[in-house]
């Protein structure tokens, strides 16, 4: 045991009894204690191996223990670990230019921060204020951030326990482009997407909206890929309405979709983009709210109303600048997309076999199993009320069965997430892909019994 470490037994409890963990009850955690991570796997402290099909919260799209990475971070440290955010630095400087490369065309200036929430504030705070205008259309099924403003444009259930109490007026939402249950009752393309048109009547009725805020494919509500019409749809209805679209691309963006960000894949120029994540492969924190000239413009005669002590830290922008030379040379946003297709087309093959399957959906290396108890019904085990009730969930078993065979895959309300390291081998695609295909017999017994037979 290295000087000064704890034995394993120590740390779990630690950790366990002295801090909070997120977004559950306090009691009855009891964390695997992570020593070891390399490429698309990680070790606990009993010196077991896990393949991470999920890339942790979808976030090392570059994989664990990337060398470029870790040495930009090393460098950095060493030459200029911290500069006030009013000074430029080469690692801005450095990690301006990289970004105008691979954002989508129009939006081409920057601020960043330390987490995708912050990235969200700011989006929010720059849309409002820009604009005069208090209102944010968002939708239900979304999750944009854990603070007053990024929290009060979530449509998920981690909301309710803050509403009122830590969150801001001005959030309209809109229905979700959601074929698997449709809002309306609709099937695509006889619907001829009511999802956005809808979008066109609630902003007329509205009035006083400053921005329309979305994932391009929802992420952790259930990898919720629009059909191709919505999002520049929703781009024409957004600009007919002088209303400014931001893009969440916090999990969509750098390569998870097959393309650098979501918006690229449907050819759409957003006002405002936030990121974070893979921005660095996760290895520091960073967010970017990445905005249009014009935007920026605005505030040049203006106070610009926000910052952080930690805005553009040098340590954060840094390895930043590693990864997107990473994402370049091993050309993940290409692989991403190749093996997509295939993780999804096995994802299908697998879903014939399972009852308790009721949809499968994805786009690059980013893919949900939508869980149900009754395909014919579509209801699912379990919903936002189970979570924060505590009850245990068949999804959070399913995944249990997983980890079981070394396979980390997240587990959320009703259905899986699938979101290995962008460099993920087709070997260990296929080892994750067994074992989900082992595991999800834990639903299936689960799933309700069919009418008596006669
Ligand atoms: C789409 C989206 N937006 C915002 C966030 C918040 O990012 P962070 O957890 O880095 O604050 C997340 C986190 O998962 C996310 O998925």
């Amino acid at each position: 045991m290295p000087e000064g470490a704890d034995d394993p037994d120590t740390t779990r409890a630690l950790v366990r009894t002295t801090n909070y963990v997120t977004w559950r009850r306090q009691g009855g955690w009891d964390p695997m204690v992570v020593v070891r991570a390399k490429d698309s796997t990680f070790w606990d402290d009993r010196g077991n191996a896990y393949l991470d099909f999920s890339s942790q919260l979808m976030a090392t799209n570059l994989g664990h223990g990337n060398e470029a990475v870790v040495e930009a971070i090393v460098r950095q440290a060493r030459a200029l670990p911290y500069a006030a955010p009013g000074f430029a630095t080469p690692a801005r400087a450095d990690l301006s230019r990289a970004l105008l490369g691979v954002l989508p065309k129009g939006l081409d200036r920057f601020f960043y921060s330390t987490s995708g929430t912050e990235a969200n504030e700011a989006a929010l705070k720059i849309a409002r204020v820009a604009t005069g205008r208090p209102k944010i259309v968002s939708r239900h099924r979304s999750y944009h951030g854990a603070t007053a403003a990024s929290i009060s444009v979530t449509g998920d259930f981690r909301r309710r326990p803050v509403e009122g109490l830590q969150t801001v007026p001005g959030t309209v939402f809109a229905p979700d482009c959601y074929c698997y249950r449709c809002p309306f009752g609709l099937t695509y393309p006889s619907c001829h997407v009511a999802c956005a048109e809808y979008v066109d009547d609630l902003l007329e009725c509205e009035g006083n909206v400053a921005a329309m805020i979305v994932e391009p494919v929802v992420g952790t509500n259930g990898v919720l890929v629009p059909v191709p019409e919505y999002l520049p749809r929703l781009r024409e209805i957004t600009r007919r309405h002088d209303v400014l679209l931001i893009a969440d691309e916090v999990m969509t963006g750098w390569g998870r979709v097959g393309a650098w960000f979501g918006v690229d894949r449907w050819g759409v120029q957003p006002d405002l983009l936030t990121t974070a994540k893979g921005i660095t492969g996760a290895y520091v924190p960073l967010g970017l709210t990445a905005t249009t000239a014009a935007l920026h413009d605005l505030f040049r005669d203006r106070y610009f109303p926000h910052g952080h002590t930690y805005e553009a830290h040098p340590l954060t922008l840094a390895p930043a600048v590693a990864a997107i030379s990473e994402y370049r040379r091993l050309d993940l946003v290409a692989k991403s997309r190749r093996d997509g297709d295939y993780l999804l087309a096995r994802l299908r093959e697998i879903a014939a076999r399972h009852p308790s399957v009721g949809d499968v959906r994805g786009l690059g290396l980013f893919a949900a199993v939508e869980l149900v108890r009754d395909r014919t019904s579509r209801t699912p085990f379990n919903d936002g009320e189970d979570k924060l009730a505590g009850r245990p969930l068949v999804a959070e078993r399913v995944a249990a069965a997983m980890l079981k065979e070394g396979v980390y895959c997240v587990a959320w309300l009703s259905h899986l997430v699938i979101a290995p390291p962008l460099i993920v081998t087709r070997d260990e695609l296929d080892r994750g892909l067994e074992a989900l295909d082992r595991a999800l017999a834990v639903a299936d017994d689960a799933v309700a019994p069919g009418p008596p037979s006669a």
